[in-house]
């Protein structure tokens, strides 16, 4: 069973799909790219504006035992927590960092596929290594993207570590990889290249639960934990300070390293009642889907539009009041023009966009 999985891995790899050209529905490689890029951005605001930040000014490190030791989480962790809370949900895409080399023995591989494919990730860092794998009857479409060793402590700290397999990792190394997997349905082995794709309402939903999570990661464990702890607050002007940044500047943070990547992928925080001007719906869509989310909250308000040649689509999710420090702030700020927020309000959107090909 698993060499035949792999074959049909190998079989997809070389025949260019068909689908592409379909309408209207993203190709899996391509809404894998877009799950990514959102877990890097937020693993990247998270390592360089809260743990490098708070370091370099002297006010708090990250280290392993975090709860323990009333620190931060190393980013590593961070992921993992996030990536747990988003394959908590059910909602069919999962994804993890894993390794041939863990320091956690759960973020090993899994599966006889997922080690075959960080071997490929290994030797050839430069793209995804991909494949299509059937599991109890459906397919998955799943995809490796190699985790780089980019700095010194990488290694420093993964070389040193008493559970490290590996002790001579370099700079630049393949340390893990992180795995993306995307339900493809029952197919038969036939048709299963004709429909590689995903509704653009799926990819969205599969977006915004990584940015959802990360937020809610960010909030309960470092915002609220730290604040109850009284270690440390967070702050609109956190960057000259011993401060945290708010929890919807780590969503617009992330959002501006997306922005970098050019895939076509943008994402923002709206709402009708805004502490900031430039949040407030900027067109008829964003105003009647961030009225139709306070009413409806378990369904996203979409739009398929088209300017020019290219085509667009766009989702607005409800933005919850998760914690009481949401409320709190927001009823007690100056600029916030309602004050009577309570736990569980829908409190805005977050606008998930992106260009179909
Ligand atoms: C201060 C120590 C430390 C630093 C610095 C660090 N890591 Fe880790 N890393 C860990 C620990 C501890 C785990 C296990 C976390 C867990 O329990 O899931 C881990 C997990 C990982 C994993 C998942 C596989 C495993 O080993 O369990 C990868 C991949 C990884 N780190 C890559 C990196 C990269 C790349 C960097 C630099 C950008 C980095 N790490 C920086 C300590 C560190
Ligand atoms: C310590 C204060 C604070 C906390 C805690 C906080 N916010 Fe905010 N929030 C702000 C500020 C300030 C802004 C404006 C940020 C900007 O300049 O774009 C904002 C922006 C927003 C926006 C965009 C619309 C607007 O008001 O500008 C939404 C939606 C939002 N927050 C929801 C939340 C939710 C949900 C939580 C809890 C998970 C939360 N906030 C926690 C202060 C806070």
């Amino acid at each position: 069973m698993k060499s035949f999985a792999f074959r049909i891995a190998l079989f997809f790899l070389f025949i260019p799909s068909p689908a592409q050209s379909q309408e209207k529905g993203i190709p899996a490689g391509l809404a894998a790219d877009f799950i990514h890029a959102v877990v890097e951005a937020g693993r990247t605001t998270y390592s360089k504006q809260v743990v490098e930040h708070l370091t370099r000014q002297g006010a708090l490190n990250a280290s392993e035992n975090w709860e323990q030791d009333q620190t931060l989480l190393l980013p590593a962790q961070f992921l993992s927590m996030s990536s747990k809370t988003s394959n908590s949900r059910g909602i069919g895409m999962k994804y993890r960092l894993m390794s041939l080399w863990p320091l956690n023995n759960h973020n090993a591989p899994r599966s006889q596929n997922e080690k075959l494919g960080l071997e490929e990730v290994v030797k050839n860092p430069d793209q995804p290594f991909t494949w299509i794998v059937p599991r109890e009857g459906r397919w998955y479409f799943e995809a490796i993207y190699p985790d780089i060793a980019i700095s010194i402590t990488c290694v420093i700290c993964h070389n040193n570590h008493p559970n490290s397999p590996k002790t001579d990792f370099k700079v630049g190394d393949v340390m893990g990889g992180i795995i993306i997997d995307l339900p493809l349905g029952r197919r038969t082995e036939k048709n299963v290249d004709e429909k590689f794709q995903l509704a653009p309402e799926v990819v969205a939903d599969y977006v915004h639960s990584v940015l959802e999570s990360d937020r809610t990661v960010y909030a309960r464990h470092v915002v609220n934990r730290l604040e109850e702890q009284g270690i440390l607050h967070s702050k609109e002007k956190w960057k000259n300070e011993k401060a945290l940044m708010l929890p919807a500047q780590f969503l617009l943070n992330s959002a501006a390293a997306i922005k970098s990547k050019r895939l076509g992928l943008d994402f923002r925080l709206i709402s009708l009642y805004p502490i900031n001007p430039q949040n407030r719906p900027a067109n008829e869509f964003e105003q009647n889907g961030l009225e139709s989310v306070e009413v409806h909250p378990i369904r996203p308000y979409i739009k398929h539009s088209k300017v020019g040649r290219k085509k667009y689509f766009q989702a607005i999710y409800p933005d919850i009041a998760v914690t009481r420090g949401c409320v709190n702030c927001h009823n007690g700020h100056p600029g916030s023009p309602k004050k009577d927020f309570v736990l569980d309000d829908v409190m805005g959107g977050i606008l998930v966009s992106f260009q179909l090909p």
